[in-house]
């Protein structure tokens, strides 16, 4: 069955490979970016099955006009990806105002614009699914992304409410969890000028990684857009899909951490629940 999808962020990475793919099967995509020549070849090869717009998500006027622009040109949008979205590499005190203020611009409130124009036009079809790309830093830390994760753990967190919300619109809503891959994002990472003082540090090894290459990027960029559209054609709606098996090993361990810690702070949890509500044993 042939659908429609809407996707942010297309002129590289995931956005353009699954453009790629979905027009190749013989999809519609509405692919929405800021450098639309980047689609170019796409166009050519795909004709009026592509449907492009030039955005820039941290617009929320733009972003409102572009969905209903959109939703008006394809009549139908079965699928809406939230996949637009940089990272910055730097630990919390080197890191710039502007750079943290565009992080969370653009990976959690343009994931939000982009949610909140898609969703009126969701409800009035009565079907429809979202697919937020966050990352396994949506779920885990790594020195010297602090605000990438507040981006990311804050798009989940948005995410896991709007999923009940729209359950029962007939929406469905799934936050996808690549680990690290080589894209276009390693070279889009910004960074600040550094302060020695982390040199030696898990920031300071963490950027040495980095620097000399020997940062495992162990995934396929093909194969987490198969991954993506695969999900889709299966018709399951996990509410999270992890990819990768750096995000399967840190996620879990940071879930088992966490379970633990949460485990170990049972009796004082319990211990400041009002008297006259605790009950004997
Ligand atoms: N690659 C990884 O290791 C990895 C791992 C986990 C999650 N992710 C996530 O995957 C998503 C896609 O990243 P990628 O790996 O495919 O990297 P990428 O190749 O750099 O692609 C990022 C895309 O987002 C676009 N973008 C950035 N800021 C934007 C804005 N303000 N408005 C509109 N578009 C914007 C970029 O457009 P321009 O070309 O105009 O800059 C580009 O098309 C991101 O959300 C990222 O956080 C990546």
């Amino acid at each position: 069955m042939s659908r429609t999808w809407f996707i942010t962020g297309t002129s590289s990475g995931f956005g353009r490979l699954l453009t790629g793919r979905l027009l190749a099967r013989g999809d519609r995509v509405a692919a929405t970016l800021r450098r639309p020549e980047a689609l170019d070849d796409l166009r050519a090869a795909h004709g009026d099955r592509l449907w492009a717009a030039r955005l820039d998500v941290t617009d929320a006027g733009r972003v409102r006009d572009v969905a209903d622009e959109a939703f008006a040109a394809l009549g139908t949008i079965d699928v809406v990806v939230n996949n637009a979205g940089f990272g910055v590499l730097a630990s919390v005190e080197e890191a710039t105002d502007e750079q943290i203020r565009q992080v969370i611009e653009t990976n959690l409130l343009g994931s939000i614009h982009v949610v909140r124009a898609a969703l009126p036009h969701l409800r009035a079809q009565g079907h429809g699914r979202i697919l937020q790309v966050s990352t396994a830093g949506g779920q885990t830390t790594y020195p010297n992304f602090g605000y990438y994760h507040a981006s990311k753990w804050g798009i989940e967190g948005f995410c896991e409410t709007v999923a009940r919300e729209i359950e029962p619109f007939g929406i469905g809503l799934t936050i996808v969890e690549p680990g690290a891959t080589p894209t276009g994002f390693g070279g889009a990472l910004a960074t600040a000028p550094t302060m020695p003082e982390y040199d030696r540090t898990p920031a300071g090894d963490s950027r040495r990684a980095l620097a000399d290459g020997t940062f495992p990027l162990d995934n396929d960029p093909e194969k987490i857009a198969r991954a993506m559209i695969d999900l889709v054609d299966s018709g399951e709606i996990p509410l999270r899909l992890p990819l990768g098996s750096d995000t399967y090993r840190h996620v879990r361990e940071s879930l088992v951490a966490r379970l633990a810690e949460h485990e170990a702070h049972r009796e004082v949890a319990l211990s400041v629940v009002r008297d006259d509500l605790v009950t004997s044993g």
